[in-house]
């Protein structure tokens, strides 16, 4: 079949689709073959040399129709009313092979009364209308991974079963919708194509989820996106995507949207809405005047990780140009800051090494702090398929996420240590490599610089580094440490992928050069199916860390205070660029409290939500004398600001977004701006009322000024992504197609550094007062703060962020699950409602963040990485005890929000 696919013959299929192995159980495929007796289907029969087939004949066009009556003589006969009507592989296939009428008529048995499944949110399953292709349960086993699908029973009797014969909600089923998107009939159908009807065109773009950075055909009837279709030839996902991207669109269009702009004079008076001018003059005058009475540096911004490159970079350019000072952040700060620091140390490039393509030859695979199945869902798909292949999974992490034990997926460990001991985890595991013998010589003498290597490997040597000296603190046996050490270093090609597990810590940047360290010490970096890659949260943290969102860091990471890396940025800017660094977001909010800081803009991120010690936070925005908000809704910050830009979605507007591959993928616009102004047009206007004046006409214009600025995207144009698709930098004269895989030949710094990498246990210790660990993470239907997620129907997949608890430690404190109960920690206190499960072991609690009620973020303190600020969100001391009602925290938020919805309803009237 793909043979004649490939010479432009098409062949009729019902069970046969390009993305799931060949099965060969509908029979309309069949051929002759020259030679052979009878029929074959095309699809299972492998071509060999000189083989002669007819694909075409009387005879078979007399079979195909004779199957396909049969099909069609147990299926209901309401195309004209079907939602598919007109895509429809069935209907299509039927005409294909020439049916004109149906011999049989359903007096016989049939399965056309068979009740229809509407229990999940956004499919219908009507097995009156399967065909029993398998589609559906191969996509749940080759591409999800989940196996949530059977066929049950045989030969009439079989139907196609979630889990437990049970209905789509209440089974296994993870939402990913591969299942949908491989049914050939209306079977399993999307309930926003039943209540709309079938698409009329698609434009090709980028999820705005996570940083899988999923290409997509976003749908379109008129101007409603009606269904996102991964997009076949997406490089970063091949085809599949995950229940965020492909369902949850629908908060672009929710009734919470704001669409007007806003001012107030204070946060305890009524939004007035205005025109476009009026806000960004008022805005503008606002800046002016703060800069007037407490000088050039007594402002700032934050960029977006959900924004497009273009806008990332234009928020900084606006806040080192207009605004005249370098303080500018973004939320990498609170993410992965360390791994731009520890990777650029170690190897001399802030991002991952690899794409996710490489994946498939790795060997061994070490997954450290980070949950793919739930915060990087596609990517999890893929490596869940290498591990079915062979591969071995070694799990770090205090909490046993799915990745541990699922169908088909058994890691070989699961060192499931104590939150706040990854440094000495690691140096365990070098340790062992080093006393063993088991590093690769030839790559630490060609690739690394031996003086460092040297004196890294004396104090990794030393013994307080064994995993026999460490054992206690870390919580997981040296046995186990050093079976996993042995493993990885002996893989033919090892991989390590890891998140914020690794980064949120007071040694999050310490952490990561160890990690950088055990991949140079066994020779795992460039190449396919090796190297350190860091899974980015939100969709284009990479981008705005890129594009120059860091107070320290022009375009391209390159420092501010060099006067060669300013002068370009001045020639075409027409302004002198500061050359100190500027405040990061935490020196913002330590500086509003103390008077000196007085004016924000704040760009698509919810600092108020997702920053760590809420209340400090709280006290930070409230100190404020100018706080610019531009979002789509209200969100936690904007209840503080005195100017609110209404935002764009991503179906909004053009641009581009850099996943966590270096990828850098077009978003394209869906639909018109709701506001009349996409975010880089916003920005412009903000910029032009401050007396810096810029004039774009297309996001295509900004990209030539950052390919020109930044040697890494020199090569980078609007034009070459429509070429590729796709272009991964660093992409310049050298690499005019992109750099998959990074530090081939040479690390980017010349010879790789080995950090040395102490274990420096945090200051968060755990006693009598607070005996235990928090430690926080996401889920899989929930983004970040949720403020899109929580606007589409995902939210009945996760209603409110409860506390997970070991039922040892619920025992001793009289707690049993469905309790509330009241965590406590030094900044603060919320409540939450109990879980009590063995995913987390005694001492060790867990919640998420995505709900603003939780609170979570009021618990976790200002500790931070030493080198880069990023807060210590993954470890905080708490004790939790059994109470009725929500804290003071909670209650004063509750009242507090109610009162700014009061003054966004006094604006809308
Ligand atoms: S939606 Fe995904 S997980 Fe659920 S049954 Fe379909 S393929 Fe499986
Ligand atoms: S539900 Fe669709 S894909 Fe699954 S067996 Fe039935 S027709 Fe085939
Ligand atoms: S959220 Fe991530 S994994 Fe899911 S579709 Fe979007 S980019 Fe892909
Ligand atoms: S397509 Fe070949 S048997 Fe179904």
């Amino acid at each position: 079949m793909r043979a004649a696919a490939q010479v432009d013959v098409n062949i009729p299929r019902l069970c046969a689709t390009d993305s799931l192995k060949a099965f060969g159980s509908c029979r309309i495929c069949l051929v002759q073959i020259e030679g052979r007796k009878g029929f074959v289907a095309s699809c299972t029969t492998p071509i060999e040399e000189g083989m002669v087939v007819r694909t075409q004949s009387e005879d078979i066009a007399k079979l195909r129709r004779n199957i396909m009556e049969l099909y069609i003589s147990d299926h209901p006969l309401d195309c004209l009313t079907c939602a598919a009507n007109g895509d429809c592989q069935l209907q299509d296939t039927a005409g294909e092979v020439g049916l004109r009428s149906v011999r049989y008529g359903y007096s016989g048995e049939n399965h056309l009364k068979m009740e229809k499944d509407t229990s999940h949110a956004y499919f219908t399953f009507d097995p009156s209308k399967c065909i029993v292709c398998s589609r559906c349960v191969r996509a749940c086993e080759e591409v999800q991974g989940t196996f949530a699908l059977t066929i049950d029973g045989r030969g009439f009797e079989s139907k196609v079963s979630a889990s437990q014969d049970e209905d789509f909600s209440s089974s296994e089923c993870v939402s990913c919708g591969a299942c949908v998107q491989a049914c050939p009939t209306a079977t399993l159908i999307e309930n926003s194509i039943i209540d709309n009807g079938i698409p009329e065109h698609s434009v090709l773009t980028t999820c705005a989820y996570c940083g899988v950075g999923c290409a997509f055909d976003a749908q379109v009837r008129g101007d409603q996106v009606v269904r996102m279709v991964p997009h076949k030839n997406g490089k970063a996902n091949r085809g599949h995507s995950c229940i965020k991207g492909r369902f949850a669109f629908g908060y672009a269009t929710h009734k919470e949207r704001i669409t007007t702009p806003m001012i107030r004079a204070n946060i305890e008076e009524p939004w007035r809405q205005v025109e476009w001018n009026e806000a960004v003059e008022f805005a503008a005058l606002r800046i002016r005047q703060i800069q007037d009475k407490y000088g050039k540096d007594s402002v700032g911004g934050i960029t977006s990780s959900r924004c497009t490159n273009e806008e990332t970079y234009l928020v900084q350019k606006l806040i080192r140009a207009a605004f005249g000072n370098n303080n500018i952040d973004t939320c990498a700060r609170v993410c992965h800051s360390p791994t731009g620091y520890g990777l650029k140390t170690t190897l001399g490039e802030s991002a991952g090494t690899q794409t996710f393509d490489s994946i498939q030859k790795a060997d061994v695979i070490i997954v450290m702090g980070a949950n793919p199945t739930d915060a990087h869902p596609v990517f999890a798909s893929r490596m869940k398929k290498r591990l079915r292949e062979g591969a071995k999974l070694i799990v770090i992490d205090p909490r046993r996420i799915d990745l541990v034990k699922s169908p088909h997926v058994n890691s070989e460990h699961h060192l499931a240590l104590m939150p706040g001991t990854n440094v000495a985890l690691l140096n365990a595991l070098s340790h062992v490599v080093v006393r063993d013998g088991l590093e690769d010589k030839n790559f630490i003498d060609s690739r690394c610089e031996k003086e460092s290597f040297l004196q890294w490997k004396r104090i990794i040597g030393e013994n307080k580094n064994s995993p026999e000296a460490l054992e206690e603190a870390i919580g997981v046996p040296a046995n186990n440490i050093i079976a996993a050490a042995h493993l990885y270093a002996k893989a033919r090609n090892g991989a390590i992928y890891y998140g914020l597990g690794v980064t949120e810590h007071s040694q999050g940047s310490t952490a990561v050069m160890a990690i950088a360290n055990l991949a140079m010490l066994t020779g795992n970096l460039g190449r396919e199916g090796v190297g350190v890659n860091p899974l980015r949260g939100q969709n284009n943290v990479q981008g705005a860390c890129d594009m120059g969102s860091f107070p320290h860091e022009l375009p391209g990471y390159r420092h501010v205070s060099i006067d060669e890396v300013r002068e370009p940025f001045e020639k075409l800017w027409g302004v002198k660029i500061r050359p100190e660094p500027g405040l990061r977001i935490p020196n913002m909010f330590d500086s509003a409290i103390e008077g000196g800081f007085k004016g924000l803009y704040c760009q698509g991120e919810d600092i108020a939500q997702s920053d760590p010690n809420t209340q400090h936070v709280e006290e930070a925005l409230r100190s404020l004398e100018c706080l610019i908000v531009q979002d789509i809704f209200l969100n936690e910050t904007a209840k503080f600001a005195h100017v609110f830009l209404p935002g764009a979605s991503f179906l909004e507007k053009d641009g581009t977004f850099t996943n966590a591959e270096r990828r850098i993928s077009p978003v394209r616009r869906v639909m018109s701006p709701l506001s009349g102004k996409a975010d880089w047009q916003a920005t412009m206007a903000l910029s032009n009322a401050l007396g810096f004046e810029m004039n774009y006409r297309h996001p295509s214009e900004i990209m030539e000024e950052i390919a020109k600025l930044t040697p890494t995207f020199s090569g980078v144009s609007y034009e070459r992504l429509d070429e590729e698709g796709s272009l991964q930098w660093p992409c310049d004269s050298e690499a005019p197609y992109g750099t998959p895989t990074m530090h081939i030949d040479e690390f980017v710094r010349g010879k790789g550094f080995f950090a040395v990498t102490e274990y420096v246990a945090t200051d968060e210790k755990i006693g009598k007062q607070f005996p235990l660990l928090l430690t926080t993470g996401r889920t899989l239907s929930q983004y970040n703060v949720g403020a899109q997620t929580r606007r589409t129907e995902n939210l009945q997949f996760h209603t409110e962020d409860v506390l997970e608890l070991h039922p040892y430690d619920a025992e001793n404190r009289g707690i049993v699950g469905g309790d509330m109960v009241q965590i406590t920690s030094r900044s603060g206190q919320i409540s939450l409602r109990a879980k009590l499960t063995d995913r987390v072991q005694p001492s060790v609690v867990y919640t998420t963040f995505h709900h603003p009620g939780t609170g979570a973020n009021v618990i976790t303190t200002d500790n931070s990485d030493w080198a880069t600020n990023c807060p210590e969100y993954k470890v905080t001391a708490v004790e939790v005890r059994k109470i009725k009602s929500n804290s003071a925290w909670q209650s004063q938020y509750e009242a507090f929000t109610k009162r700014q919805e009061f003054f966004l309803q006094e604006a809308k009237t």
